[in-house]
């Protein structure tokens, strides 16, 4: 057998979005930090295809309470408030940074960062980049990243974490040929963002398979409300091979309208005073709604309408969109957009404190991985913030850490071997359960859940998970793992689902009479680990 190779750095981060370089760039004030990342750095996550904004209170017209008022209001009061004071307090501090380090967000008259209005809040609170944010953040961390003694490992998961004595001490890594090496750490932060590819129709990359979730959930951490996914009410639907396309709520934010295909503003029916404006679950299910009782388009979604604005304001503030929908065959200038709900954003995730410490000692998290800060239903424009907030509080905790020289238990190493050889004996396509996956949670576990769909779900998922998947090369070791971690994120929500017995946020359930609201619900969060899982009594 061949040595096994060992780097060994002080503080290493998993992932390379938004949240995860904001964490290296941190870390690397306190030692030696290595990014590792499963695409080319920066490129993979989701930041770098956010459209929308980053949400912060910047002018004497808006406050920090009422953003947070907000954020609890949209999330169904199930957001932790420690979390979410955070967010609020540092948001404005960690859009200065990306300021002073050269990121150009749009400005208005006065030369201050020009807001605009999203979804579910009070005030324009959105800065933006026309409809290019996120890469306008990534572009600026890539820069000072460069600047940084980080060292950057690319195309290279992680499979699994180390442990010694109870304590995470590193992970174990595997590159595109299929070697395994071991990186020991004296703290690691996973920041490996959602895992909204579970789901047939999604606004993620390939790269948002939920690892995260399933290695930290493997190596005995809880995770939290994992039943809280986002679905964008506003995805592309046609052509097929766009379907689920991120629009961007800038759109409605802009003054973008919703019409049914009998012509009619629907949202007048759901929310009549926020209208398009409404918070993300209800606009979501509102089209989800019309699309049910026959008021859809052909293809299943209903008309995004901004043709009622300026053209120079849409090929100003809408850029991108304008682009995309033009290379659809749509001149959004002169003809409506065609929308569903998509698969977006997953609210749940590693349970963590305000610094980004899970329930494991070493291990950190902060981003999508992470979960509690949006509760049952984030608001467009908090997630940005959040990799920015969370990515730097838990990079500086990762780096206070302590000094350890971590033993690599050789049991740990011998059992990923063996996962791995086993994939050269299976039989099955890692592409097929894939799609199966896919499939059968768009079917069971998506806007619209009722018990029995749930328990249907999780008895395919069960059944997808046990598949033997076939590698027919080193080469393909690391999907065989990739479509392994997305069943235990699959079953990870739909185990958390079964746990809810309310309507709350993104999650809907069909099959329950409901006498409560959010403010009184009896129920607090869902928490899942290798030791068990269950729902709180509010309060607690
Ligand atoms: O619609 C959007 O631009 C997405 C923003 C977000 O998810 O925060």
């Amino acid at each position: 057998m061949r040595a096994l190779e060992v780097i060994d750095c002080h503080v290493l981060v998993i992932g390379s979005g938004g949240a995860g370089i904001r964490a290296a760039i941190e870390a690397d004030r306190y030692g030696e930090t290595v990014l590792l990342s499963k695409s080319i750095t920066g490129k993979g996550g989701c930041t770098t295809m956010a459209e929308g904004g980053y949400n912060a209170v910047l002018r004497d017209t808006d406050a920090c309470a009422l953003h947070t008022e907000d954020t609890m209001r949209g999330g169904a009061y199930l957001n932790d408030p420690a979390l979410v004071d955070a967010l609020v307090h540092d948001a404005p501090a960690r859009l200065s940074d990306l300021v002073s380090w050269g990121a150009v967000f749009d400005a208005s008259a006065d030369g201050e960062v020009a807001q605009r209005s999203f979804g579910g809040q009070c005030r324009p609170r959105t800065c933006y980049a026309g409809d290019r944010t996120g890469h306008e953040m990534i572009a600026t961390l890539m820069e000072r990243l460069r600047g940084s003694g980080v060292e950057r490992i690319e195309e290279t998961p992680a499979i699994e974490l180390l442990k010694d004595s109870g304590r995470v001490c590193g992970a174990l890594t595997l590159d595109r040929k299929g070697e395994v090496r071991a990186i020991r750490a004296d703290a690691v932060v996973l920041a490996t963002g959602g895992g909204a590819r579970v789901y047939d129709v999604s606004t993620n990359s390939g790269t948002g398979s939920g690892d995260g979730f399933a290695i930290g959930y493997r190596a005995g951490a809880e995770l939290i409300d994992m039943e809280m996914v986002q679905f964008h009410p506003t995805g592309a639907v046609y052509p097929y091979d766009a379907r689920g396309r991120l629009v961007t709520e800038a759109v409605r934010g802009e003054g973008g309208r919703l019409i049914n295909a009998a012509g009619e503003r629907f949202m007048n029916c759901y929310d009549p005073e926020r209208m398009e404006l409404s918070t993300r679950d209800v606009v979501a299910r509102a089209i989800a709604t019309e699309v049910l009782e026959g008021r859809g388009t052909k293809n299943g979604g209903v008309w995004l309408d901004v043709t009622h604005l300026p053209a120079r304001r849409i090929e100003e503030r809408l850029p991108v969109m304008l682009e995309q929908f033009l290379r659809f065959g749509v001149d959004i200038r002169t003809e409506p957009m065609e929308v569903a709900p998509t698969a977006h954003h997953i609210m749940g995730g590693l349970s963590i404190t305000p610094e980004g410490q899970t329930t494991l000692p070493g291990l950190f998290a902060c981003g999508e991985c992470s979960g509690g800060v949006h509760g049952a239903n984030r608001l467009g424009g908090n997630a940005l913030a959040d990799t920015q907030v969370f990515g730097k509080r838990a990079g500086e905790a990762a780096g206070r850490s302590p000094e350890r020289r971590a033993t690599i238990d050789r049991v740990q190493v011998e059992a990923q071997e063996e996962r791995l050889t086993a994939f050269f004996r299976g039989e099955v396509s890692p592409i097929s359960v894939q799609r199966q996956l896919q499939q059968a949670m768009w079917d069971g576990a998506g806007i619209r859940r009722n018990e029995s769909d749930l328990r249907t779900t999780l008895g395919t998922v069960g059944e997808l998970n046990g598949a033997g998947l076939n590698a027919a090369s080193g080469r393909n070791l690391t999907a065989c793992c990739a479509v392994q971690n997305l069943c235990t994120t699959a079953g990870l929500i739909v185990r958390s689902a079964l746990l809810r017995p309310e309507s709350r946020g993104a999650h809907y359930r069909t099959d329950i009479v409901q006498t409560w609201d959010a403010q009184t619900s009896p129920f607090g969060h869902t928490r899942i680990s290798l030791k068990g899982a269950g729902i709180e009594e509010a309060g607690r």
